[in-house]
């Protein structure tokens, strides 16, 4: 064992590290509270618009109309591919998984930048700005080429969240739909210091490229413990099939001691807000569509999880509705990971800026606990 000089605190999964000052995000994980910049995500969801709520979240206040209006035209503007870009999607295999396309795209995109290093801070959120304006073009062509179909071009008159809808599905979507979408994004925009957001800090503070910093989120938002809890909530909704085997699902993967997807949060001990909003626009929506048996599998689902794991604090997070609201707008189960990183590069952004502000190189430390000062041994000597 490797003697220290002082006691080492391990903090496994840096639970309960702060890692800088933010004035992004505010969660109170016991009151079930978020806010953006100190506005709470309901009035966000009620009254803002992902752009807004993106220029907030950067600029940190909320715009004039003509900083909105300058804004959105701007993003509508950056939404186009290159065609060599598209060319280059077109060439991935069609089984690819849509979150390594959205990741090698966003990563190729800085190879078409002439400088994707500058350091001035006003250029670093331009080429932010356009890495998000591209990225719901990515995803849709993608999907639309692994199905034989030529992608659509971006509008520029179409708001962020109803482009992505009309360039996926090939036509403008209702004023309703395009409005969830709208809401979802806001919800999936930012969330303080997550894995994914811790991610991109740690690339900024090596004074790495924007390119570099988000496709560092991208991979990390990947995993199933994190972004990837969406898409195994609707898999668990739409395996379970019926609200009536809600219950025997539960109990079994209780016992078996698995995870019920879309519960439990590291920060959240009791309601996760977005999921409040989240789960009533997937009733509205369900009812609108004349599809509720999804919904009311999901809602048996939560409400036997939460009677069994009573006394814990482990409640639905957001992503408990959010595949089913994916869903019923008509997104591939596959996009909703990168539905969600679109969403939160707006977030990624943010917190990358904030800490180039007060840089300073992240590099925690191990504890080494393995052996010191073996002699060597040369090959022909070892053991088989
Ligand atoms: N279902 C059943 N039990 C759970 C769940 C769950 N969803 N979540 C945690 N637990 C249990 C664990 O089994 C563990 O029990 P034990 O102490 O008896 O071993 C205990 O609660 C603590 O679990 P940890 O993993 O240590 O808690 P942590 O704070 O690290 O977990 C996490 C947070 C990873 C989100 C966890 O709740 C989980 O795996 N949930 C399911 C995946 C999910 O929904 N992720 C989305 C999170 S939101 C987001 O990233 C957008």
């Amino acid at each position: 064992m490797c003697a220290v000089k002082d006691p080492v605190v391990i903090h496994k999964g840096l639970d309960n590290v702060y890692v800088k000052e933010s004035k992004i995000c505010f969660i109170d994980g016991e009151a079930s509270k978020l806010f953006y910049r100190g506005y709470s995500i309901e009035a966000l969801a009620s009254h803002s618009t992902f752009e807004e709520t993106t220029y907030l979240l950067i600029y940190g206040s909320l715009p004039t109309r003509s900083q909105l209006e300058d804004f959105t035209k701007r993003i509508s503007l950056y939404r186009s591919l290159e065609t060599s870009l598209l060319q280059l999607i077109h060439s991935f295999p069609i089984t690819s998984d849509p979150m390594d396309v959205l990741r090698t795209a966003v990563s190729a995109l800085g190879l078409y930048d002439p400088q994707p290093a500058s350091d001035r801070i006003e250029d670093r959120i331009d080429k932010a700005l356009r890495i998000m304006a591209k990225a719901p073009t990515i995803v849709a062509a993608f999907d639309r080429l692994r199905n034989g179909r030529e992608p659509m071009p971006p509008r520029t008159e179409l708001s962020h969240a109803a482009d992505f809808l009309q360039m996926l599905i090939g036509k403008t979507p209702g004023d309703y739909d395009a409005h969830i979408m709208d809401v979802a994004m806001i919800l999936h925009a930012e969330h303080e210091m997550n894995a994914s957001t811790f991610s991109c800090t740690v690339t900024a503070s090596t004074l790495a490229d924007m390119y570099s910093i988000i496709t560092s989120g991208i991979g990390t938002l990947r995993g199933p413990l994190h972004g990837g809890a969406n898409e195994a909530a609707l898999k668990t909704v739409l395996d379970v099939g019926d609200p009536s085997k809600a219950d025997e699902y539960v109990v079994r993967a209780l016992a078996e001691k698995k995870r019920i997807m879309g519960f439990g949060h590291r920060v959240y001990k009791t309601w996760d807000p977005r999921y409040v909003i989240l789960k009533k626009l997937g009733a509205e929506l369900a009812a609108q569509k004349g599809e509720t048996k999804l919904f009311e599998t999901a809602t048996a689902i939560e409400e036997s999880a939460l009677r069994h794991l009573a006394g814990s604090p482990i409640f639905p997070n957001v992503d408990s509705y959010s595949g089913i609201v994916f869903h019923t707008l008509g997104i591939p189960t596959d996009l909703f990971i990168p539905v969600f990183a679109m969403s939160r590069i707006a977030g990624w952004t943010a917190h990358a800026i904030e800490y180039l502000q007060a840089n300073r190189l992240i590099r925690p430390k191990a504890l080494y606990v393995g052996q010191k000062e073996l002699p060597y041994v040369p090959i022909d000597s070892r053991q088989e």
